[in-house]
Protein backbone atom coordinates (compact mmCIF):
# COMPACT_ATOMS: atom_id res chain seq x y z
CA UNK A 1 0.00 0.00 0.00
CA UNK A 2 1.33 3.37 -1.06
CA UNK A 3 1.85 5.98 2.03
CA UNK A 4 -0.32 8.38 0.13
CA UNK A 5 -3.19 5.74 0.20
CA UNK A 6 -2.54 5.14 3.57
CA UNK A 7 -2.66 8.74 4.72
CA UNK A 8 -5.42 9.47 2.92
CA UNK A 9 -7.91 7.08 5.02
CA UNK A 10 -6.03 7.67 8.17
CA UNK A 11 -6.54 11.20 8.14
CA UNK A 12 -10.47 11.76 7.39
CA UNK A 13 -11.91 12.23 10.67
CA UNK A 14 -15.23 9.85 11.33
CA UNK A 15 -16.59 13.38 12.10
CA UNK A 16 -16.54 14.46 8.85
CA UNK A 17 -17.29 11.54 7.07
CA UNK A 18 -20.92 12.00 6.23
CA UNK A 19 -20.13 15.66 5.54
CA UNK A 20 -20.97 16.57 1.55
CA UNK A 21 -20.64 20.10 0.37
CA UNK A 22 -22.96 22.68 0.66
CA UNK A 23 -25.84 22.36 -1.79
CA UNK A 24 -25.81 26.08 -1.50
CA UNK A 25 -22.28 26.68 -1.73
CA UNK A 26 -22.47 24.55 -4.99
CA UNK A 27 -25.20 26.39 -6.73
CA UNK A 28 -23.50 29.72 -5.91
CA UNK A 29 -20.22 28.56 -7.56
CA UNK A 30 -22.21 26.92 -10.77
CA UNK A 31 -23.99 30.23 -10.98
CA UNK A 32 -20.78 32.14 -11.42
CA UNK A 33 -19.39 29.46 -13.93
CA UNK A 34 -22.41 29.62 -16.08
CA UNK A 35 -23.07 33.74 -15.06
CA UNK A 36 -25.93 33.17 -14.12
CA UNK A 37 -28.37 35.24 -11.87
CA UNK A 38 -27.33 34.27 -7.68
CA UNK A 39 -30.77 33.68 -6.36
CA UNK A 40 -29.88 30.92 -4.64
CA UNK A 41 -27.74 32.07 -1.34
CA UNK A 42 -28.97 34.52 1.36
CA UNK A 43 -26.67 37.57 0.67
CA UNK A 44 -28.14 40.81 -0.17
CA UNK A 45 -26.30 42.34 -3.20
CA UNK A 46 -26.97 46.29 -2.08
CA UNK A 47 -25.13 48.32 0.04
CA UNK A 48 -24.99 47.54 4.44
CA UNK A 49 -26.01 51.26 5.95
CA UNK A 50 -23.72 53.93 5.19
CA UNK A 51 -23.69 54.88 9.21
CA UNK A 52 -22.65 51.13 10.09
CA UNK A 53 -19.83 50.93 7.56
CA UNK A 54 -19.05 54.62 8.61
CA UNK A 55 -18.66 53.17 12.16
CA UNK A 56 -16.47 50.08 11.47
CA UNK A 57 -14.24 52.23 9.47
CA UNK A 58 -13.68 54.74 12.28
CA UNK A 59 -13.23 51.66 14.47
CA UNK A 60 -10.22 51.00 12.24
CA UNK A 61 -9.04 54.00 12.37
CA UNK A 62 -9.25 54.60 16.02
CA UNK A 63 -6.62 51.24 16.66
CA UNK A 64 -9.34 48.72 17.43
CA UNK A 65 -7.54 46.27 15.66
CA UNK A 66 -6.39 43.80 18.63
CA UNK A 67 -8.58 41.29 20.16
CA UNK A 68 -11.55 42.10 21.96
CA UNK A 69 -12.48 40.20 25.24
CA UNK A 70 -13.61 36.68 24.04
CA UNK A 71 -17.07 36.71 24.80
CA UNK A 72 -17.84 40.52 23.18
CA UNK A 73 -16.62 43.50 23.38
CA UNK A 74 -18.42 45.61 26.28
CA UNK A 75 -19.97 48.31 24.21
CA UNK A 76 -21.93 45.34 21.80
CA UNK A 77 -22.81 42.96 24.53
CA UNK A 78 -23.99 46.50 26.43
CA UNK A 79 -26.00 47.46 22.86
CA UNK A 80 -27.00 44.03 22.39
CA UNK A 81 -28.70 44.02 26.20
CA UNK A 82 -30.40 47.29 26.04
CA UNK A 83 -31.85 46.23 22.62
CA UNK A 84 -33.66 43.53 24.02
CA UNK A 85 -34.90 45.28 26.72
CA UNK A 86 -36.62 47.59 24.19
CA UNK A 87 -37.95 45.13 22.06
CA UNK A 88 -38.58 42.48 24.11
CA UNK A 89 -38.68 43.36 27.71
CA UNK A 90 -35.99 40.68 28.31
CA UNK A 91 -33.19 41.66 30.92
CA UNK A 92 -30.18 40.35 30.08
CA UNK A 93 -26.96 40.34 31.89
CA UNK A 94 -24.18 41.68 29.57
CA UNK A 95 -21.35 40.71 31.84
CA UNK A 96 -22.63 36.87 32.33
CA UNK A 97 -26.04 36.06 29.69
CA UNK A 98 -24.47 37.49 26.33
CA UNK A 99 -21.61 36.16 23.95
CA UNK A 100 -20.04 37.48 20.76
CA UNK A 101 -19.64 35.22 18.26
CA UNK A 102 -18.14 34.70 14.61
CA UNK A 103 -21.75 34.65 13.41
CA UNK A 104 -25.15 33.13 14.00
CA UNK A 105 -23.24 29.60 12.69
CA UNK A 106 -20.23 29.63 15.33
CA UNK A 107 -23.05 30.94 17.79
CA UNK A 108 -25.05 27.53 17.23
CA UNK A 109 -21.78 25.24 16.68
CA UNK A 110 -20.23 26.61 19.62
CA UNK A 111 -23.91 26.09 21.59
CA UNK A 112 -24.26 22.80 20.85
CA UNK A 113 -20.70 21.45 21.47
CA UNK A 114 -21.21 23.21 24.95
CA UNK A 115 -24.39 21.46 25.93
CA UNK A 116 -24.20 17.73 23.61
CA UNK A 117 -22.85 14.87 24.22
CA UNK A 118 -22.42 11.88 21.76
CA UNK A 119 -25.72 9.88 21.43
CA UNK A 120 -27.97 12.88 22.65
CA UNK A 121 -30.70 13.61 19.93
CA UNK A 122 -31.69 17.10 18.89
CA UNK A 123 -34.90 17.79 17.45
CA UNK A 124 -34.92 19.88 14.09
CA UNK A 125 -37.86 20.83 12.02
CA UNK A 126 -37.92 19.32 8.47
CA UNK A 127 -37.18 21.34 6.04
CA UNK A 128 -34.54 22.71 7.53
CA UNK A 129 -31.54 25.20 7.19
CA UNK A 130 -28.42 22.87 6.59
CA UNK A 131 -25.97 23.82 8.70
CA UNK A 132 -27.76 21.80 11.35
CA UNK A 133 -26.93 18.37 10.36
CA UNK A 134 -23.20 18.63 10.38
CA UNK A 135 -23.37 21.12 13.55
CA UNK A 136 -25.22 18.11 15.14
CA UNK A 137 -22.47 15.59 13.24
CA UNK A 138 -19.85 17.18 14.94
CA UNK A 139 -21.07 16.61 18.40
CA UNK A 140 -21.77 13.12 17.65
CA UNK A 141 -25.61 14.06 18.22
CA UNK A 142 -28.74 12.19 16.78
CA UNK A 143 -31.02 13.85 14.86
CA UNK A 144 -34.70 13.51 14.98
CA UNK A 145 -36.87 15.26 12.66
CA UNK A 146 -39.96 16.50 12.76
CA UNK A 147 -41.82 17.90 9.51
CA UNK A 148 -43.34 21.11 8.41
CA UNK A 149 -46.08 20.25 6.12
CA UNK A 150 -46.79 22.34 2.97
CA UNK A 151 -48.54 24.33 2.20
CA UNK A 152 -48.55 26.02 5.49
CA UNK A 153 -45.92 24.22 7.11
CA UNK A 154 -47.35 23.40 9.88
CA UNK A 155 -46.31 20.42 12.32
CA UNK A 156 -48.37 17.84 13.80
CA UNK A 157 -48.13 18.50 17.63
CA UNK A 158 -48.56 15.11 17.99
CA UNK A 159 -45.46 14.22 15.90
CA UNK A 160 -43.59 16.95 17.92
CA UNK A 161 -44.67 15.27 21.56
CA UNK A 162 -43.39 11.78 20.11
CA UNK A 163 -40.22 12.70 18.91
CA UNK A 164 -39.27 13.81 22.57
CA UNK A 165 -37.97 11.14 24.81
CA UNK A 166 -35.52 10.73 27.26
CA UNK A 167 -32.43 10.90 25.65
CA UNK A 168 -33.63 14.54 24.11
CA UNK A 169 -30.94 17.29 25.04
CA UNK A 170 -32.40 19.77 22.53
CA UNK A 171 -34.60 21.27 20.05
CA UNK A 172 -33.64 23.35 17.37
CA UNK A 173 -36.44 26.40 16.17
CA UNK A 174 -35.46 28.79 13.23
CA UNK A 175 -38.29 31.45 13.19
CA UNK A 176 -38.61 33.04 10.84
CA UNK A 177 -37.62 30.05 9.15
CA UNK A 178 -35.05 29.81 5.96
CA UNK A 179 -36.26 27.84 3.97
CA UNK A 180 -40.11 28.14 4.45
CA UNK A 181 -40.86 31.53 5.51
CA UNK A 182 -42.69 30.55 8.05
CA UNK A 183 -42.80 32.38 11.47
CA UNK A 184 -43.92 30.42 14.39
CA UNK A 185 -47.08 31.90 16.13
CA UNK A 186 -47.15 32.39 20.07
CA UNK A 187 -49.45 29.18 20.37
CA UNK A 188 -46.62 27.29 18.58
CA UNK A 189 -44.13 28.31 20.63
CA UNK A 190 -46.03 27.92 23.92
CA UNK A 191 -46.39 24.51 22.95
CA UNK A 192 -42.64 23.80 21.98
CA UNK A 193 -41.49 25.76 25.12
CA UNK A 194 -44.20 23.58 27.22
CA UNK A 195 -42.48 20.66 25.73
CA UNK A 196 -39.29 21.47 26.77
CA UNK A 197 -39.74 21.85 30.33
CA UNK A 198 -42.07 18.57 30.59
CA UNK A 199 -39.22 16.52 29.14
CA UNK A 200 -36.20 18.94 30.55
CA UNK A 201 -34.86 19.82 27.14
CA UNK A 202 -33.01 22.92 25.85
CA UNK A 203 -34.47 25.69 23.25
CA UNK A 204 -32.05 26.00 20.81
CA UNK A 205 -33.44 28.80 18.55
CA UNK A 206 -31.65 30.90 15.53
CA UNK A 207 -33.37 34.30 15.83
CA UNK A 208 -31.32 35.50 12.48
CA UNK A 209 -34.25 36.78 10.41
CA UNK A 210 -36.35 38.10 13.54
CA UNK A 211 -36.72 41.88 11.67
CA UNK A 212 -37.86 40.16 8.14
CA UNK A 213 -41.17 39.97 8.90
CA UNK A 214 -44.45 40.67 7.00
CA UNK A 215 -48.21 41.42 7.06
CA UNK A 216 -48.17 42.30 10.65
CA UNK A 217 -46.47 38.50 11.83
CA UNK A 218 -44.41 39.11 15.14
CA UNK A 219 -41.47 37.70 15.97
CA UNK A 220 -41.35 36.21 19.71
CA UNK A 221 -38.09 34.44 21.23
CA UNK A 222 -39.20 31.51 22.64
CA UNK A 223 -36.58 32.99 25.91
CA UNK A 224 -39.23 35.63 26.33
CA UNK A 225 -41.84 32.81 27.13
CA UNK A 226 -42.29 32.11 30.78
CA UNK A 227 -40.13 29.78 32.35
CA UNK A 228 -38.08 29.49 29.42
CA UNK A 229 -35.30 31.99 30.02
CA UNK A 230 -33.04 29.38 31.85
CA UNK A 231 -34.04 26.71 29.46
CA UNK A 232 -33.15 29.10 26.17
CA UNK A 233 -30.38 29.25 23.83
CA UNK A 234 -30.81 32.29 21.81
CA UNK A 235 -28.82 32.54 18.67
CA UNK A 236 -28.80 35.92 16.57
CA UNK A 237 -26.45 37.76 14.36
CA UNK A 238 -25.61 40.97 12.54
CA UNK A 239 -25.76 39.49 9.21
CA UNK A 240 -29.19 39.61 8.13
CA UNK A 241 -30.72 42.71 9.51
CA UNK A 242 -28.22 44.80 8.72
CA UNK A 243 -26.70 43.58 5.03
CA UNK A 244 -23.68 42.61 6.46
CA UNK A 245 -23.25 38.45 6.16
CA UNK A 246 -19.48 39.01 5.51
CA UNK A 247 -18.60 40.48 8.69
CA UNK A 248 -19.18 37.71 10.86
CA UNK A 249 -20.81 39.03 14.12
CA UNK A 250 -22.98 37.03 15.79
CA UNK A 251 -24.31 36.22 19.53
CA UNK A 252 -25.28 34.07 22.15
CA UNK A 253 -27.78 34.69 24.66
CA UNK A 254 -27.87 32.23 27.25
CA UNK A 255 -28.36 31.70 31.29
CA UNK A 256 -25.08 32.03 32.94
CA UNK A 257 -24.35 28.91 33.45
CA UNK A 258 -24.56 27.87 30.03
CA UNK A 259 -23.21 30.97 28.99
CA UNK A 260 -20.29 30.13 30.78
CA UNK A 261 -19.75 26.77 29.16
CA UNK A 262 -20.64 28.22 25.63
CA UNK A 263 -17.38 30.80 26.01
CA UNK A 264 -15.07 28.40 26.77
CA UNK A 265 -15.85 26.68 23.23
CA UNK A 266 -15.73 29.74 21.62
CA UNK A 267 -12.69 30.72 23.32
CA UNK A 268 -10.82 27.96 21.91
CA UNK A 269 -12.77 27.84 18.47
CA UNK A 270 -12.35 31.39 17.40
CA UNK A 271 -11.13 33.57 20.37
CA UNK A 272 -13.61 36.16 19.26
CA UNK A 273 -15.10 38.28 16.44
CA UNK A 274 -13.27 40.65 14.55
CA UNK A 275 -13.13 44.06 17.01
CA UNK A 276 -13.86 46.98 15.03
CA UNK A 277 -16.60 45.68 13.73
CA UNK A 278 -17.85 44.58 16.76
CA UNK A 279 -17.90 48.54 17.52
CA UNK A 280 -19.77 48.89 14.46
CA UNK A 281 -22.18 46.19 15.54
CA UNK A 282 -22.78 48.73 19.00
CA UNK A 283 -23.99 51.19 16.62
CA UNK A 284 -26.45 49.21 14.70
CA UNK A 285 -27.73 47.59 18.10
CA UNK A 286 -28.82 51.05 18.59
CA UNK A 287 -30.32 51.70 15.10
CA UNK A 288 -33.88 53.11 16.08
CA UNK A 289 -37.07 51.52 15.30
CA UNK A 290 -37.76 52.89 12.14
CA UNK A 291 -35.06 51.00 10.85
CA UNK A 292 -36.31 48.05 11.39
CA UNK A 293 -39.44 49.12 10.01
CA UNK A 294 -38.17 50.18 7.08
CA UNK A 295 -36.65 46.90 6.85
CA UNK A 296 -39.52 44.84 6.60
CA UNK A 297 -41.50 47.26 4.13
CA UNK A 298 -38.72 47.01 1.83
CA UNK A 299 -38.29 43.58 1.79
CA UNK A 300 -42.29 42.99 1.80
CA UNK A 301 -41.59 45.40 -1.71
CA UNK A 302 -38.79 42.96 -2.98
CA UNK A 303 -41.11 39.41 -1.95
CA UNK A 304 -43.72 41.20 -3.96
CA UNK A 305 -42.04 41.24 -6.86
CA UNK A 306 -40.47 37.84 -6.20
CA UNK A 307 -44.12 36.40 -6.14
CA UNK A 308 -45.39 38.46 -9.28
CA UNK A 309 -42.28 36.83 -11.20
CA UNK A 310 -43.29 32.89 -10.06
CA UNK A 311 -46.82 33.70 -11.04
CA UNK A 312 -45.80 34.85 -14.45
CA UNK A 313 -44.23 31.68 -14.66
CA UNK A 314 -46.29 29.49 -13.40
CA UNK A 315 -44.68 28.10 -10.46
CA UNK A 316 -46.66 27.54 -7.23
CA UNK A 317 -45.36 28.89 -3.53
CA UNK A 318 -46.62 29.87 -0.73
CA UNK A 319 -46.36 33.40 0.88
CA UNK A 320 -43.57 34.01 2.69
CA UNK A 321 -44.43 35.28 6.56
CA UNK A 322 -40.55 35.95 7.62
CA UNK A 323 -36.99 36.15 6.37
CA UNK A 324 -36.33 36.86 2.48
CA UNK A 325 -37.09 33.18 0.78
CA UNK A 326 -39.82 31.56 -1.38
CA UNK A 327 -40.07 27.86 -1.04
CA UNK A 328 -41.95 27.05 -4.32
CA UNK A 329 -43.61 24.15 -6.19
CA UNK A 330 -42.34 23.33 -9.26
CA UNK A 331 -44.73 20.24 -10.23
CA UNK A 332 -46.36 22.03 -12.66
CA UNK A 333 -43.47 22.05 -14.84
CA UNK A 334 -42.58 18.38 -15.12
CA UNK A 335 -39.74 18.23 -14.64
CA UNK A 336 -38.00 14.82 -13.14
CA UNK A 337 -37.00 16.44 -9.79
CA UNK A 338 -35.70 19.57 -8.09
CA UNK A 339 -31.83 19.11 -9.15
CA UNK A 340 -33.17 18.54 -12.81
CA UNK A 341 -34.81 21.76 -12.53
CA UNK A 342 -31.81 23.58 -10.85
CA UNK A 343 -29.41 22.67 -12.93
CA UNK A 344 -31.88 23.58 -16.14
CA UNK A 345 -32.80 27.31 -14.53
CA UNK A 346 -28.50 27.52 -14.20
CA UNK A 347 -27.29 26.32 -17.46
CA UNK A 348 -30.25 27.32 -19.75
CA UNK A 349 -31.92 30.01 -18.47
CA UNK A 350 -29.38 31.84 -16.63
CA UNK A 351 -30.82 32.13 -12.58
CA UNK A 352 -29.62 29.87 -9.92
CA UNK A 353 -32.10 28.46 -7.22
CA UNK A 354 -31.29 26.34 -4.13
CA UNK A 355 -32.84 22.42 -5.08
CA UNK A 356 -36.00 21.67 -1.88
CA UNK A 357 -34.31 18.14 -1.44
CA UNK A 358 -30.80 19.70 0.83
CA UNK A 359 -33.46 21.29 2.93
CA UNK A 360 -34.62 17.44 4.09
CA UNK A 361 -32.55 14.31 5.43
CA UNK A 362 -35.57 11.92 4.15
CA UNK A 363 -34.91 10.82 0.52
CA UNK A 364 -37.51 12.12 -1.64
CA UNK A 365 -38.45 15.07 0.53
CA UNK A 366 -38.10 18.24 -1.48
CA UNK A 367 -37.83 16.80 -4.91
CA UNK A 368 -40.53 19.15 -6.13
CA UNK A 369 -39.44 22.26 -4.22
CA UNK A 370 -36.93 24.88 -5.08
CA UNK A 371 -35.70 27.79 -2.75
CA UNK A 372 -35.25 31.34 -4.46
CA UNK A 373 -34.32 34.58 -2.31
CA UNK A 374 -35.28 37.73 -3.14
CA UNK A 375 -32.50 39.72 -0.82
CA UNK A 376 -31.68 41.57 -4.26
CA UNK A 377 -31.48 44.74 -5.85
CA UNK A 378 -34.41 45.21 -7.84
CA UNK A 379 -32.05 45.43 -11.45
CA UNK A 380 -31.20 42.02 -10.11
CA UNK A 381 -34.92 41.00 -9.94
CA UNK A 382 -36.22 42.33 -13.02
CA UNK A 383 -33.11 40.87 -14.92
CA UNK A 384 -34.26 37.18 -13.26
CA UNK A 385 -37.68 37.87 -14.29
CA UNK A 386 -36.78 38.03 -17.74
CA UNK A 387 -34.71 35.20 -17.66
CA UNK A 388 -37.19 33.36 -15.63
CA UNK A 389 -39.87 34.21 -18.28
CA UNK A 390 -37.86 32.04 -20.81
CA UNK A 391 -39.67 28.95 -19.18
CA UNK A 392 -43.04 29.98 -20.28
CA UNK A 393 -41.50 29.21 -24.51
CA UNK A 394 -40.04 26.16 -23.22
C1 LIG B 1 -31.34 30.23 9.44
C2 LIG B 1 -29.95 30.70 9.29
N1 LIG B 1 -29.13 30.65 10.34
C3 LIG B 1 -27.85 31.07 10.25
C4 LIG B 1 -27.33 31.56 9.08
C5 LIG B 1 -25.90 32.02 9.04
O1 LIG B 1 -25.76 33.12 9.85
P1 LIG B 1 -24.38 33.91 10.05
O2 LIG B 1 -24.08 34.62 8.78
O3 LIG B 1 -24.67 34.86 11.16
O4 LIG B 1 -23.36 32.91 10.41
C6 LIG B 1 -28.16 31.65 7.96
C7 LIG B 1 -27.63 32.18 6.69
O5 LIG B 1 -28.21 32.04 5.64
C8 LIG B 1 -29.50 31.22 8.07
O6 LIG B 1 -30.34 31.28 7.03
Amino acid sequence: MSSTAVSRHRFRSRRIEKFTESVIREMTRLAMQYGAINLAQGFPDFPAPAEIKQAAAAAIDADINQYAITWGSRSLRRAIADKYRRTYAMELDPEREITVCCGATEGMIASLLAVIDPGDEIIQFEPFYENYGPDSQLCGAQPRYVKMYAPDFTFDPDELRRAFNSRTKAIIVNSPNNPTGKVFTRAELEYIASLCREFDVLAITDEIYEHIVYDGAAHIPIASLPGMRERSILVNSMSKTYAVTGWRVGWVVAPPDLSDSIRKVHDFLTVGAAAPLQEAGALALSLPDSYYEHLSSDYAARRAHMLETLEMVGIRCVKPRGAYYVMSDISALNFSDDVAFVRHLIEIIGVAAVPGSSFYAQNGGGSQQVRFCFCKKYETLELARRHLLKLNGR
